[in-house]
């Protein structure tokens, strides 16, 4: 099955999301680019619920998300119902997130992490299927969380 690929910005990240999209193209994933694609300063939120809501609704299969930290982008693509972004600074986190976690959105830090080591990441992330096991307990529970609306409610 065609295998797509959401992925966003802000415009700490255009140049990275430019880098990363030729990566999953050349390996030849469907790309849905949801911009942002210039330097020109916009807001995070905008550009993460686009990829997060394409996630979280099925209609691609995973996300990539930049920002300059990628903590923003990590804390809004979170909110979205059946999303587990990650937020990788290195080829461990990214395998542990697949393996463990069973990520389905990868968040970079483009102004953390160096470029040479990008398209290590997005490779990991890629090839790494989830494990399973007693890990699946862990993320019902974490559907269980979000069917509640959150503990505190
Ligand atoms: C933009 O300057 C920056 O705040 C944003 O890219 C991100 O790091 C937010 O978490």
């Amino acid at each position: 099955m065609e295998m797509i690929i959401a992925i966003g910005c802000d415009h700490a990240g255009v140049e990275l999301k430019g880098k990363i999209r030729s990566l999953l193209e050349t390996a030849g994933i469907t790309v849905q680019d949801f911009g942002t694609n210039n330097s020109t300063s916009v807001d995070y939120p905008d550009f993460g619920a686009k990829v997060s809501s394409m996630v979280s609704k099925n209609e691609a299969a995973r996300g990539i998300l930049i920002c300059g930290t990628g903590i923003g982008m990590s804390i809004v693509a979170n909110k979205f119902k059946g999303v587990r972004a990650a937020l990788c600074h290195d080829t461990y986190t990214a395998r542990m997130s697949r393996l463990h976690n069973d990520s389905n959105i990868l968040v970079i830090g483009s102004r953390i992490v160096s470029p040479d080591i990008i398209e290590d990441i997005v490779n990991e992330w890629l090839k790494t299927d989830f494990e399973g096991g007693r890990h699946t307990k862990r993320l019902q529970k974490i559907t269980e969380i979000e069917d509640l609306g959150g503990y505190n409610k």
